[in-house]
Formats: C-alpha cells, sequence, structure tokens
C-alpha cells in the first residue's frame, strides 16, 4: 500500500548514527521510497529530527500504534543488534514489511522467528546488506563467478575501526563486538565470492589492556570451506579505521580497498591482476542506504522476494556465533554443510548520488 506517489512509507526506528548519517538523508535520494515516522526514545529527536524530515513521532511504547496507523508500509530497524527482535517481529506480524541493520540477530534463534514470522504474514524481510546494491562488489562477485580469476581458493581481509568507550558496542560484550558488529562486511563477501558456506571455523582474539571492552577488541577468523578453500579475517575496535579485502583465485587475484565502507570519498575499489595484467576498477561514490532502500521498495511494490531475505541473514549469524563457541573453548567448531544459495546479481544496483548528511541531533558518532 504505498502512498499517493507510489512511494514505499517507511518508519525508522531508532535514530542514532547509521539512522541519521546514511538512511534517512539517503530515502530522499530514491524515488520509489519516502519516510513518515520516527521511532526514538530520545524526546529531543522526537522534536528536532523528527521535524528536520517532517515525520511523525513515536515512542518505542507506542510502536503498536504505528503499526496499526495504517502510516508507514515498511520499517528500517537500526537499534543495537540485541534490541532488534523486538522491533521485527511485531512489525512483521502486522504485515509491515522489515529492512533490518546487520547483523540480523545476535543469535539464530531469533533469525529462525524472524523467518517465520515473515512467511506467516508474507511481509517481506531483507537484511540491510547495502553491498548487495553496490555496483563495484557487485562486478567483482561477477567476475569471479564468471571465472576470471580462475577457481577462487583463498580469501583474507582486515576491516578496523576505533570504537568510543562511550558507545553501547562498549557494553553488551560479544553481542555488540567487533566480530557481530564488522565480522558480516568479510564474511558475507567470503560466501559470496566462494559461492559456498563454510564448514568449519575457528577463532582466536585478544583484550588489549586499557580498553573498557567487556568482549575480545580484536579477533581473527578463519573458516575452511568446501573444496580445500579457506578465508580469514580481522576485525577490531582498537586500531585506526582500514578495511582490505584479497581474493586468490587459480589464476589471478582480486585486491579491495576500499571494499566495505560507505560515504563521502569512499567508491569501492579494486586491482585485478590476471596473469601480467593489472587493472584499477574505481567506481563511483554512491548512496549505497539509498540504493538498498530503492532495491527493498522495488522488491515490495513488484511482490519479489528480496535476495538478501531472513535466510541471508541467519548464514550469516549462523557462523558468527560459532565464532563465539570457538573463542571461548578455543576449539574449531563445524557447521552443517549448506547448499549455495543465489548471490547477489548486478540487477540489484541502484545507483544514486549521496545524499548530503546533516549534522548529527543528540547522538554522535561511534567512533573515535
Ligand atoms: N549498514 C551499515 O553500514 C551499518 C553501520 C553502522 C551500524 N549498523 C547497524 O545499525 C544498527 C545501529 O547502529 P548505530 O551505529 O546507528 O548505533 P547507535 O548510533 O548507537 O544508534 C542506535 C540507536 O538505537 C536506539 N536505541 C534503542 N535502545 C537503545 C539502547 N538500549 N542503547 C542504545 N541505543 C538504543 C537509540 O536511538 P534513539 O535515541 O532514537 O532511541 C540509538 O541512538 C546496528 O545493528 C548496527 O550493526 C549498520
Amino acid at each position: 500500500m504505498p502512498d499517493r506517489d507510489g512511494k514505499i512509507r517507511y518508519g525508522v526506528v531508532g535514530g542514532g548514527s547509521i539512522s541519521q548519517g546514511a538512511f534517512m538523508p539517503g530515502i530522499g535520494q530514491t524515488d520509489n521510497s519516502v519516510m513518515t515516522a520516527l521511532v526514538t526514545g530520545d524526546p529531543v529527536k522526537a522534536d528536532r529530527l523528527a521535524g528536520e524530515y517532517g515525520l511523525k513521532s513515536y515512542r518505542y511504547e507506542d510502536y503498536a500504534t504505528l503499526l496499526a496507523s495504517g502510516e508507514i508500509d515498511a520499517v528500517y530497524v537500526a537499534t543495537p543488534n540485541f534490541r532488534h527482535l523486538e522491533f521485527v517481529i511485531p512489525a512483521l506480524e502486522a504485515g509491515i514489511h522489515v529492512l533490518l541493520e546487520k547483523p540480523m540477530a545476535t543469535n539464530t534463534r531469533d533469525c529462525q522467528a524472524m523467518i517465520e514470522a515473515a512467511k506467516a504474514s508474507g511481509a517481506k524481510l531483507m537484511i540491510a546488506y547495502r553491498l548487495h546494491c553496490e555496483p563495484g562488489t557487485l562486478e567483482m562477485i561477477e567476475r569471479v563467478q564468471a571465472g576470471d580469476f580462475g577457481e577462487p581458493r583463498l580469501f583474507t581481509s582486515t576491516f578496523t575501526q576505533t570504537v568510543k568507550p562511550s558507545n553501547h558496542r562498549s557494553e553488551h560484550g560479544f553481542a555488540a563486538g567487533p566480530v557481530t558488529d564488522m565480522g558480516p562486511y568479510p564474511l558475507n563477501m567470503a560466501r559470496q565470492l566462494f559461492n559456498a558456506e563454510p564448514i568449519e571455523v575457528s577463532a582466536t582474539g585478544v583484550r588489549t589492556p586499557g580498553t573498557k571492552l567487556n568482549t575480545w577488541d580484536t579477533v581473527t577468523v578463519a573458516l575452511r570451506f568446501p573444496q580445500e578453500r579457506l578465508a580469514t579475517f580481522t576485525v577490531s575496535y582498537t586500531l585506526p579505521g582500514s578495511e582490505r579485502f584479497q581474493l586468490l583465485g587459480s589464476k589471478g587475484e582480486i585486491e579491495a580497498s576500499p571494499c566495505f565502507g560507505y560515504g563521502e570519498g569512499v567508491g569501492i575499489a579494486y586491482r585485478a591482476h590476471i596473469g601480467d595484467d593489472t587493472r584499477e576498477h574505481v567506481h563511483p561514490v554512491v548512496d549505497q542506504f539509498a540504493g538498498e532502500t530503492a532495491y527493498f521498495s522495488d522488491c515490495i511494490l513488484n511482490d519479489v522476494q528480496p535476495e538478501p531475505n531472513g535466510e541471508e541473514g541467519w548464514r550469516d549469524v549462523r557462523v558468527l556465533v560459532a565464532v563465539e563457541r570457538s573463542l571461548e573453548s578455543g576449539e574449531p567448531q563445524m557447521l552443517d554443510p549448506l547448499p549455495s544459495r543465489p548471490h547477489a546479481r548486478r540487477d540489484q544496483v541502484r545507483q544514486f548520488a549521496l545524499a548530503k548528511v546533516p549534522e548529527f541531533i543528540d547522538t554522535e558518532s561511534p567512533t573515535q
């Protein structure tokens, strides 16, 4: 039930840094999506942030009223990870479509509950894997699948940032730590490039002295995939920002950086080495949040299941929780073998100019 202009109407749940810094400005770039409501626990945001975008504001306690109001077709859920379930399930049960930030949940039970709720009501659930609609990423995935680099065998990646001790990420243990927050990027990329699911996980982590975090602040994960393929990645909350991956195939190599980020100055770029040939591929900066939102709205308008659906989110979460088991036990963890599922395709690309981001209201960036 789009609005009079045929646009999908979104309610934003959680007015934090990703909502203010990316989703809320980005939606205005699309031609099929619009915001109508904000759900927030902060009276200043309820007044000023909602006012800035002309939204009706609701408190978390009044969420059910919003879901029943007829004012929205979908919600964008961008609360801390441990609060995803409580906003996703009632929305799906009310037949409201859900665009949910990654990681889908902090455990696989919550993922399954969301998948079931979407199935039962028919409302669509998409995990906000913005790179699944980004042109440079999809070019790499397609080229690897087409065999340009031979058999993909080895994936390595580093993704780091310095998180402020004041951010909630510092207080909620593994569920809010670097593995669940940043791990989905290299993990999801490796799964897509290999077009396969890992069968074994091992991890080692450190708690750097002097950090306030109550979990491992830096973690290295090793994944074994079928057919003797390996992926390793390191994520950190206590190192300067850095992002890269390398994919080695039997005929060539991709070195990608930036490859996970978004925003001003971040155009996804990679260097392709095949034999003696080395080429740089730099993609334009696009509004990745506008892209994923436009794609999801198209799925709703055309009654098509989004590709990064609950199943895709669950496949990452089952690995993330195995990482925690490995960190705690010091033992490798076996995963049930799964067939690959269709990876992101080029027709998911939605390309929009980057929106201007207004100054944050009553929230701060989580990183230093
Ligand atoms: N796709 C991406 O690139 C990307 C990037 C960063 C984060 N994320 C994901 O987006 C989600 C939100 O991350 P964020 O960086 O925006 O976090 P954030 O800046 O801390 O914002 C989270 C917001 O959630 C609301 N909230 C509700 N209950 C809360 C609680 N108990 N503690 C703290 N905040 C609470 C608050 O909004 P109100 O004040 O309005 O109530 C808060 O501002 C996470 O799932 C994260 O993994 C995705």
